[in-house]
């Protein structure tokens, strides 16, 4: 009997061992994440890593731009893109894809070429550390644009280029997109102002309601 008892403690211990493993990995999978209900609201910044079970949580696509270029690029994000695309281009601007999807790699050659091309104050202010970069997401698209033929690729043409970024800008909340580093929140965000970043959240109503309230991501999400 002692010895029935003894087996039966065992098998008791074996269970609870894998019951503990069970649910402290689930948990620890969704802990990683900062919004676990909704990838879409995901917070990547100064901050916050990259979650580090991204690459299950989304689809990244292999797309091409207009200028052939290959760019990979969360599914739903570039869905959204190619119609914010389209409505643009009835007013006349065009936009393109630029970098969307950066692995931690290409984060550490984009800063390490920033730092050698204009020195480590610049780099800090428009390039995140890699691991931090919200490109890891495959949510965040520099687009750069063609008016009349003429490219405005360039970080200093596109903050200078008011008008167009202005139209571009109204646009983006109709199709689940906020710009993501606001002029004159660059203490909240940790950034300059990039009138090219943009964040798809997937949502019109939510997008509409960060833009309308000029707020950043940070901000928004903080709230109760
Ligand atoms: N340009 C943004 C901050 C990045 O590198 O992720
Ligand atoms: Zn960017």
């Amino acid at each position: 009997m002692y010895l029935l008892r003894k087996q039966f403690d065992a098998v008791v211990a074996v269970f609870a061992v894998i019951f503990i493993l069970v649910t402290c990995s689930g948990r620890t999978e969704s802990e990683t994440l900062v919004n676990k209900d909704d990838v879409y609201l995901t917070l990547v910044n100064k901050t916050h890593e990259l979650p580090a079970n991204w690459e299950k949580l989304v689809q990244i696509d292999t797309v091409k731009n207009s200028l052939d270029e290959t760019i990979q690029i969360e599914h739903k994000t570039y869905a959204s893109f190619l119609e914010l695309r389209e409505a643009l281009l009835s007013e006349g601007i065009q936009i393109e894809l630029d970098s969307v999807y950066r692995s931690v790699e290409d984060q550490q050659e984009l800063w390490d070429y920033f730092t050698e091309e204009y020195g480590e104050k610049y780099t800090e202010t428009y390039v995140a550390v890699p691991g931090y970069s919200e490109h890891h997401t495959g949510l965040a698209v520099d687009i750069f644009v063609i008016k009349d033929g003429k490219v405005i690729r360039e970080n200093d043409e596109m903050i200078a280029d008011r008008k167009d970024f202005a139209v571009i800008h109204d646009h983006l909340a109709e199709y689940g997109f906020i710009l993501r580093y606001l002029e004159g929140k660059e203490e909240i965000t940790g950034y300059g102002y990039e009138p090219w970043h943009l964040r798809f959240v997937n949502s019109k109503e939510i997008a509409e309601e960060i833009t309308s309230r000029g707020l950043t991501l940070e901000e928004y999400l903080s709230e109760p």
